[in-house]
């Protein structure tokens, strides 16, 4: 399942290919390691608004050292700018200034992040300018390069004071293959971040709930959530019942066989998570299936099976576990879209629109939830998992190669995501679908 073509490229033969072709050349990603600092480096901050402040204590409350000016000689390992002080075009000229004489003074997988107002909370000149803010940080993202990513955070005034839990995972290593995307932070509703005692341990006395745990992007999620404190309850299929009982054991966990599909799937979990457990704090939909065929060839269970699988069960399950309060105070619900669900795909009418459906249950949700729950997404691009090892060598290079960085994403990147969206101090990160795709050209 390794990238044998990134393996070649780092080569000495392989970089003179790379000069003399014009090939893609991926630089190697870094990825956190437990007891690393989140940023290895300098962060230089910059801009004039609601948050520029705050910005040096919430970064230095994260053990994050910043600064407004970089020294001769010294590189940045992030960058953060705060545009909320931008209320008409002439004020994006400040982007420029601030930018461009630090582009070529960055560090290896460097971060940008660009903080604005909601462009729906603005009026005028001000909406105009917060919106032109996008296309700043979706070409940046395209052309920082060496591994680098670039996000554009939109936070409610409300909001101001809960950045933390965002930053963290912007600024670190965690997000190696998000780029380009755009966040809101208290744009539905929720404004509080909630409390973090430690920042290492976020999930600390937490319960979570993962379908499809026994393998592929599934089982890193249980490993990361474990790593963050949680205690994680495993759910899959009985044909994965062993891999998914030794994992688990791993864990210290927990685990329960079943086809979420099954009628009554939805009232076990929630039995089987209140008489555990007490109930449950995080919710991560992640079991899935693909069953591609063109439209014209597909047949009636094909279409079926993927929407019950991918679909229909989240939504039931959330539900039964909204309906009869299984689900905590401050609780997490997180689908696993799919860029397919945004772009559209050959061969998988079925699966983009469960996938588009799950962007679907993150928008109906995000207004109605109340005592403090949240609801977010990942639309993952190209992961190396055993689903896509076993796409064709040709389709898969492409795969690959089509985004910002020259890569595909690990499990690893779509599980840090995730855990960012299940953190104690995300109360205010509601209604997001966050692409985890290194900035895919598709649908971008
Ligand atoms: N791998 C990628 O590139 C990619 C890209 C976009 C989205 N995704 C999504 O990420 C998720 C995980 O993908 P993966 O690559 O790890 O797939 P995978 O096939 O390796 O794992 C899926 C897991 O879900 C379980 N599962 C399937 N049907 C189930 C059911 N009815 N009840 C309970 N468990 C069931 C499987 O047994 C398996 O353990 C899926 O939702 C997938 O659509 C993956």
């Amino acid at each position: 399942m390794s990238d044998r073509y990134q393996g070649f490229v780092s080569t000495s033969i392989g970089q003179l290919f790379v000069k003399n072709l014009g090939l893609p050349n991926p630089t190697p990603l870094d990825r956190w390691s437990e007891g690393a600092p989140l940023v290895d480096g300098l962060v230089v901050v910059g801009g004039e608004g609601r948050l520029a402040e705050v910005l040096p204590t919430t970064l230095d409350g994260l053990g994050i050292a910043s600064s407004t000016t970089l020294e001769e000689g010294v590189r940045a390992k992030a960058l953060v700018f705060d545009a909320t002080g931008v209320t008409d075009t002439t004020g994006l000229l400040a982007l420029q200034e601030f930018f461009a004489p630090l582009m070529r003074r960055l560090e290896t997988c460097p971060r940008v992040v660009v903080l604005g107002t909601p462009p729906e909370l603005t009026s005028g000149s001000e909406r105009i300018a917060q919106r032109a803010l996008e296309g700043f940080t979706r070409s940046l993202g395209k052309e920082i390069g060496r591994g680098g990513t670039v996000q554009l955070v939109y936070v409610a005034p409300a909001a101001d004071g809960a950045t933390s839990s965002t930053l963290a995972f912007l600024l670190s290593p965690k997000s190696a293959y998000v780029s380009g995307q755009v966040v809101r932070i208290g744009a539905h509703g929720a404004t509080a971040s909630g409390t973090v005692d430690d920042w290492s341990r976020p999930l600390v006395g937490k319960v979570a709930l993962v379908t499809g745990a026994s393998r592929g992007i599934g089982e890193e999620i249980a490993r990361v959530l474990h790593r963050d404190g949680a205690t994680v309850v495993g759910v899959d299929v009985p044909q994965a019942a062993s891999e998914l009982q030794t994992l688990m054991t791993e864990l210290d966990g927990d685990h329960l066989v079943l086809d979420i599909t099954a009628k009554d799937a939805p009232q076990r979990i929630a039995h089987h998570l209140r008489e555990h457990h007490g109930g449950v704090d995080v919710v991560v939909h992640n079991a899935g299936i693909t069953r591609d065929k063109k439209l014209a060839n597909m047949a009636e269970d094909r279409w079926s099976s993927v929407i019950a699988v991918n679909l229909a069960a989240p939504e039931l399950i959330t539900r039964e576990l909204l309906d009869s309060g299984t689900l905590n105070d401050g609780g997490r619900i997180i689908g696993v879209a799919s860029i397919a669900g945004i772009a559209g795909n050959v061969g998988q009418t079925n699966y983009a629109t469960s996938k588009a459906g799950v962007i679907g249950l993150v928008e109906s949700l995000r207004d109605e939830l109340d005592r403090g729950i949240t609801v977010n997404a990942v639309a993952p691009g190209f992961i190396i998992t055993q689903m896509t090892a076993a796409v064709p060598f040709a389709t898969r290079e492409v795969g690959q190669r089509l985004n910002a960085m020259s890569q595909g994403g690990l499990p690893v990147d779509v599980a840090e995501t995730i855990a960012w969206f299940a953190s104690t101090g995300s109360g205010a990160v509601n209604g997001n679908v966050v692409r985890v795709c290194g900035q895919m050209m598709l649908g971008a």
